[in-house]
């Protein structure tokens, strides 16, 4: 089939990379001329493993190519992804301007029938909406009122394993309104339906909004869960790794998302929390369970910081190495990433902030000019009074804890994503904090 995608930040340039290796022609669209240039050259705009080679063998066989033209770039195609950002405004919901844009651009240029799918993250009715700009700017032009249908289909791909989520999803979700629009969704999955047996949830348009936000809400409320436990595990003395141990064996509860630590952080998760209880809340229900997971999210970068100052009394005048700025392992994306976060906090408290990270350095430096940064662990803890473990990158799981005792001032380190042995930590000489590892201290 022919398709467009339209916006090819990380999800559309997954979107469309897997897409084309699906057998379709696909056509990516970007009004960032720069990010197409980069993209033209062979260059990919941010760290996704696995994803330069793909891109590479679906540019090189012509299944992939990138346009600045949006009548171009549907000027064939059957389905149009939108895949454009959302941000967060100030007061909680996202920011549809550029989705609304592309809605009436796609209106004012077509001139055969087509799917115009979102596949941003938006919130419920917005499908109702799209369809609402389009057919009013096709009445203002006089053009056909039913050649542009309106579809949900949200990708449930995690940054880091994006390409392996995209290739091999746990199940595909569109929802339409027309018989045209479902046909040709069911045509664009027929090849990842045949290559991995993944199971189809076809639906209405709102079900489909409906099924991302629920998606992404629960996952979070698992986090700040099992951080909520962690807390307490702290003050009695328990150990929430055995406790979510013991949770997960339990085959309705499952082991996935159970791990304490500082909380999550992304582009999603805390974007997509808050943009459901606006929603909820705009439509007349009260979400509270939704507002306690953003809070007890937040209030983990406190409980950091807690552990700091009980080892260091004043945080004023120490300095402290964060290892891990990126919001998880296999990104260099630091939106809402919680490690930076802290950084700021310390910063602000007047502590001297050092920060290691394997591929996120260029963005911390962008963003903090005045911190140290490193891109080698043991140099970034050399003469610190503590180091934190913020993101879980496999170069910080492991570290020789020898090496790092023998390089700090004071041997002291918080693990905020309990990814290190304790006990080794403990052997190696290593004041050791994790978080919910409250045993250790009994
Ligand atoms: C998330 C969802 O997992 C995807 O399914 C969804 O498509 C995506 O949002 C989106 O809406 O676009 P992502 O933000 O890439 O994907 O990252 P996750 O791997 O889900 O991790 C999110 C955060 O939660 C990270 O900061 C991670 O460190 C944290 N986390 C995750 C925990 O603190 N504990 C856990 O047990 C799991």
């Amino acid at each position: 089939m022919d398709l467009a995608v339209i916006g090819v930040g990380h999800v559309g340039l997954v979107t469309a990379a897997c897409l084309a290796d699906l057998g379709h022609r696909v056509v990516g669209l970007d009004d960032d001329a720069a990010k197409i240039e980069t993209l033209l050259a062979g260059g990919v705009p941010f760290h996704e493993p696995d994803l330069p080679q793909l891109l590479e063998k679906v540019t090189a066989s012509g299944a992939l190519r990138f346009s600045t033209e949006l009548a171009d770039a549907i000027a064939d195609a059957e389905v149009v992804f939108v895949c454009v950002g959302t941000p967060p405004l100030p007061g909680g919901g996202p920011d549809l301007r550029f989705v609304e844009r592309v809605a009436v651009e796609v209106a004012s240029s077509v001139d055969h029938e087509l799917v115009l799918v979102e596949k941003s993250t938006v919130p419920a009715n917005t499908g109702q909406r799209l369809t609402q700009v389009i057919r009013r700017e096709q009445e203002a032009r006089g053009t056909d009122l039913t050649n542009v249908h309106v579809a949900s289909n949200p990708e449930f791909l995690r940054e880091g394993v994006a390409v392996h989520d995209t290739l091999n999803p746990d199940r595909i979700v569109y929802g339409t309104s027309s018989d045209f629009a479902r046909d040709a969704l069911r045509r664009v999955y027929a090849p990842l339906v045949e290559r991995t047996g993944a199971p189809v949830v076809e639906t209405d348009v709102n079900t489909a909004e409906l099924i991302k936000h629920a998606s992404n809400a629960f996952l979070a409320t698992r986090i700040s869960f099992i951080n909520a436990v962690a807390n307490v595990c702290d003050l009695v003395g328990a150990d929430v790794e055995v406790v979510a141990q013991g949770m997960g064996m339990d085959a309705r509860i499952g082991p996935a998302f159970l791990s304490a630590g500082l909380g999550y952080g992304g582009s999603c998760f805390p974007k997509d929390v808050d943009a459901f209880l606006h929603l909820a809340r705009n439509v007349g229900y009260d979400f509270r369970l939704l507002e306690e997971v953003g809070r007890i999210n937040a209030g983990q970068r406190d409980v950091v910081l807690r552990k700091l100052r009980d080892e260091l009394w004043h945080l004023s005048g120490k300095t402290i190495t964060i290892l891990g700025a990126a919001f998880k392992p296999g990104t260099d994306d630091l939106r809402e990433s919680p490690g930076l976060h802290l950084v700021r906090t310390l910063m602000d408290e007047g502590a001297t902030v050092r920060v290691y990270d394997p591929v996120a350095i260029p963005g911390v430096q962008a963003q903090l000019p005045d911190v140290a940064t490193f891109t080698d662990p043991i140099e970034a803890v050399t003469g610190a009074h503590a180091a934190v473990v913020a993101t879980d990158w496999p170069e910080i799981v492991k570290l020789d804890l020898a090496e790092v005792v023998a390089a700090l001032d004071y041997p002291i380190l918080v693990d905020g994503r309990n990814c290190l042995d304790a006990a080794a930590a403990a052997a190696a000489g290593l004041r050791y904090h994790g978080i919910g590892r409250g045993h250790l201290r009994t």
